[in-house]
């Protein structure tokens, strides 16, 4: 698939060497421009390259935004209309400012200004360097560490499935948007701590 990558840090950066090393093409995006991303994008390899974050949204059939929360506003959301949009931001209030998160959570706010696009949450409650070295595309499904996933649209929740168990992990549905994207906030019995899909199931009764 084509893959674009707004937010190029930890998650993004990660995310886009897995996805690449599993055959995907991914255009990197960051605040600081295609220039600013060459070092990281030689070290992918062909399957990589840099953009802006406009020219990244445009270029995937799947866009990842992995920027803090805080910045949102500043994506560009008329790139996105009728694409799969990966919503790895969490909300901090020391980091990204004041944002009321209680009637509407991060992602619930992101939608509103996406309601063109097919919005998943996934890759929130997974620390960066569980992600890079954690992965076992060889092993059962029950045997790996699990990512949540969060939607309204089940045939798009599969397909980012499927774009976690590529790369070595086990997806588990937290359910709609509504529901899902609070079972994985920060702070959340199911953030930050890598596990398997018993426990997972044990936390989350009908996950
Ligand atoms: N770190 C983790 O383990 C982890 C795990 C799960 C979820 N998350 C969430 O994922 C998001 C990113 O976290 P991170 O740790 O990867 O952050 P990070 O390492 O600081 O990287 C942030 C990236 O976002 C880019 N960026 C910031 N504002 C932007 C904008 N307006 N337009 C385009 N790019 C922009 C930055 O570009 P510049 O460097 O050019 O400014 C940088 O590439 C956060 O919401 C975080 O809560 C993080």
């Amino acid at each position: 698939m084509r893959i674009g990558i707004i937010g190029s840090g930890h998650i993004g950066g990660t995310l886009a060497r897995s996805w690449a090393r599993a055959g995907h093409e991914v255009a990197l995006a960051n605040s600081r421009g295609p220039e600013s991303l060459a070092g990281l994008v030689g070290e992918i390899g062909p399957n990589a390259h840099a953009a802006t974050p406009a020219e990244a949204a445009d270029f995937g059939e799947v866009v990842l935004l992995a920027i803090p929360f805080g910045g949102y506003e500043a994506l560009p959301f008329d790139h996105m209309a009728g694409k799969i949009v990966i919503d790895a931001m969490n909300y901090y209030p020391e980091r990204d400012g004041q944002i009321d998160t209680q009637t509407f959570t991060s992602s619930e706010q992101l939608a509103l200004r996406l309601p063109a696009a097919r919005l998943v949450k996934a890759f929130n409650t997974i620390y960066y360097e569980t992600l890079a070295s954690k992965g076992r595309p060889d092993a059962p499904l029950d045997d790996r560490l699990v990512i949540f996933v969060a939607g309204d649209a089940p045939d798009d929740k599969a397909l980012v499935a499927g774009l976690i168990q590529e790369i070595g992990f086990a997806p588990v549905d937290t359910g709609s948007l509504h529901e899902g994207s609070r079972k994985q906030r920060p702070g959340s019995p199911i953030y930050n701590r890598p596990m398997h899909s018993e426990q997972a199931k044990e936390l989350l009764p009908g996950a």
